[in-house]
This record gives structure tokens, C-alpha cells and sequence, in this order.
């Protein structure tokens, strides 16, 4: 017989990565990522009326929730030290129009719902996304005219949309359409308006996805959409077009980038954190969510562990920080750590 020993010893020489792993202690010292409550941005959807927390079937553990409730969320989530909130709002059926006409009243449900937050709880961040799908009754980011959303008269909108949305409170705008030209006319709108301190978090990449299935439900989007958004979306198999659109996006003055959907699109973060260095967020989207709570909910795996473990991928791969429905779950965990 062999010496067994003495050949991996032969191979190995003095290299030993297991050395570092051997106990906890190690493990922590070299833990190179980390993933805490201030990297959390948590995206609520939001339904008129008064006291309803309504469940999304698609989304076990989230709800839509009306301004009351909403105020309540900001104020448990600023207990937990979770930074910011993102917005989506879910408005009546009567009120969306082949414009997205809604999303211009300034007393909209997404403008309420930032005025109610930050009075009520002024230390947590108002994101707001001028995306025209809550508000068309088409369920298109923009505006339709015959077969095409248009560009430019949907940029002009969404510039206006943002001076409302900073006006009720909103502290960053995200828009989420994917327009040319959208973020330089953003901020001009902002700054002409007297909102120079309003941020605006680009979501620069954002992929045509099957993974928006669940979001699609809670606003309920998802009957409505003619076709699909392929014409303004990025194809999921261009990587170096998405750092282009990105770097137009760094151009016209966004102070944050975003990717989206998350997980399946590291190499984007990766790419965009290299590249243009600013803080760079990932959305962990709806239908990621979906997955991990569907595959726990059957036993197939262990929820909680997955959830931290795609959490921290998206920290290892240059993310400053995630937009995720986990938010509240895994601060919860965080705080008891
Ligand atoms: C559209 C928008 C989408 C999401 C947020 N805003 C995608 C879509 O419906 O096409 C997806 C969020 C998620 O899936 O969690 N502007």
C-alpha cells in the first residue's frame, strides 16, 4: 500500500487553505464580506384605502399595504435600522390610462404614501420609481402609440412625475423604464425645481426578465401587458451593452447605479462596480424571492440559510447594497445575532 499521507503532503508542500477554515474563530477572521442591516433597502407595495395589509399570492410573506399601513412598515423598519424603502404602488384599475396619466397627480397613491412616510418617520430613506407600468392600462413602463413605447414623451413625463415625487418627499428617484436620455432629464427637471439634494438611483441595467413574474401580480400588472418589453429592456445575454447604458446613465448624472433582476446578474454588479466605481445596488426581484419561500414552504431547502447566502453573494460581488422583500426577515435575523 501507498503512503497516502505522504503524497498529498508531497503535492500540498506548506499550502493548506484549510488551515484558515478550521474553526469558527478562523472563519470569522477571514471572512472577507459582510452583510448587515445598512446594506438593506426594502421595496413595499402599496393599495388604497385604509387599514388592509392585503397578501400577494405569489409572494408568500409580503402584502400590499395601504398608507397607514405603509407608515407602520417605515416605522418598524427604522426600528430595525433598515436604511431606506422603496415604493410601488398598485392603484385602482379606473384610474390607469393609456398615458399613465395618474402618475402625474400630485396626490397619487406613490406621493401620499412618501408625504405620510417621511412626516411620520423623517429618518428613513423615500425611494420612488417614475416607471409608467403602475398607472398604464397597458402595464408598458411608457407611453404606447400604436405598436411603440415612445421615448422622448415618456422621458418628459417621468421628469415631471419626479419633480411630484420629490415635492411629496421622495428622497432618491429611481426610475425603472429604461428611456434614453432619462436620467439627464430627471435632473435637470430636479434641479430646476429646487431638488438638488434629491439622489437618482439609475436602474441602469435592467434585463428583460422572466424573473418579475410575482411583482407583475402585486400590481397587477401582469393581465395587462400587451407584448412584451423587450424594445426597452436589455437582452439578458448582453453584459457589455449593459456597462454601455450604464456608462451613458454615469454621464447624465446618476448618483447610484442599480442591477436588476440580482443573483442571475453578478457579473453586471461585478462589472459596474469595477468600471464606474459609484454605489452600486442589485434588486433581488420578485420572482428570486418566489423561488427561495417556494422551496422552503416544500422542505427542499433550508430558507433561512439561502436567503443570507444570496444576500452575501451579492456583497462578494462589489454590491454596496440590496433591494430585497427579505429586508424585514433578515434584519430581524441580523438583530439577533
Ligand atoms: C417595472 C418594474 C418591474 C419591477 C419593478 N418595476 C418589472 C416589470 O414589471 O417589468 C420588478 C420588481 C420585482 O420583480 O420585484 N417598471
Amino acid at each position: 500500500m501507498e503512503d497516502k499521507t505522504h503524497l498529498v503532503d508531497e503535492i500540498t508542500g506548506h499550502r493548506r487553505m484549510r488551515r484558515n477554515r478550521k474553526a469558527d474563530w478562523t472563519r470569522r477572521l477571514v471572512q472577507e464580506n459582510r452583510l448587515t442591516v445598512d446594506d438593506l433597502i426594502w421595496p413595499i407595495f402599496l393599495i388604497p384605502g385604509s387599514g388592509i395589509a392585503e397578501p400577494i399570492r405569489a409572494m408568500p410573506g409580503v402584502f400590499r399595504l395601504t398608507v397607514d399601513k405603509a407608515v407602520e412598515a417605515a416605522k418598524e423598519a427604522a426600528d430595525l435600522g433598515i436604511p431606506a424603502l422603496a415604493t410601488f404602488p398598485n392603484i385602482e384599475m379606473e384610474l390607469r390610462d393609456e398615458t399613465g396619466s395618474n402618475s402625474l397627480e400630485k396626490n397619487n397613491l406613490i406621493n401620499l404614501a412618501s408625504a405620510a412616510i417621511k412626516k411620520a418617520v423623517p429618518n428613513i430613506g423615500v425611494i420612488t420609481d417614475v416607471a409608467l407600468d403602475p398607472f398604464t392600462s397597458h402595464g408598458h413602463d411608457g407611453i404606447l402609440r400604436g405598436n411603440e413605447i415612445v421615448n422622448d414623451e415618456t422621458v418628459e413625463q417621468v421628469a415631471l412625475a419626479a419633480v411630484y415625487q420629490a415635492d411629496a418627499g421622495a428622497d432618491i428617484i429611481a426610475p425603472s423604464e429604461m428611456m434614453d436620455g432619462r436620467i439627464g432629464a430627471i435632473r435637470h427637471a430636479l434641479d430646476a425645481a429646487g431638488h438638488q439634494g434629491v439622489g437618482i438611483m439609475s436602474y441602469a441595467t435592467k434585463f428583460s426578465s422572466a424573473f418579475y413574474g410575482p411583482y407583475r401580480e402585486a400590481i397587477s400588472t401582469g393581465g395587462l401587458l400587451k407584448g412584451d418589453k423587450k424594445t426597452y429592456y436589455i437582452d439578458p445575454a448582453n453584459g457589455t451593452e449593459a456597462v454601455r447604458d450604464a456608462a451613458l446613465d454615469v454621464e447624465e448624472g446618476a448618483d447610484m447605479l442599480m442591477v436588476k433582476p440580482g443573483l442571475p446578474y453578478l457579473d453586471i454588479c461585478w462589472r459596474l462596480k469595477e468600471a464606474f466605481g459609484l454605489p452600486t445596488f442589485a434588486y433581488q426581484v420578485s420572482g428570486e424571492y418566489s423561488m427561495i419561500k417556494a422551496a422552503a414552504a416544500n422542505g427542499w431547502i433550508d430558507g433561512e440559510r439561502v436567503m443570507l447566502e444570496t444576500l452575501l453573494a451579492f456583497k462578494r460581488a462589489g454590491c454596496d447594497g440590496i433591494l430585497t422583500y427579505f429586508a424585514p426577515e433578515v434584519a430581524r435575523l441580523l438583530a439577533k445575532r
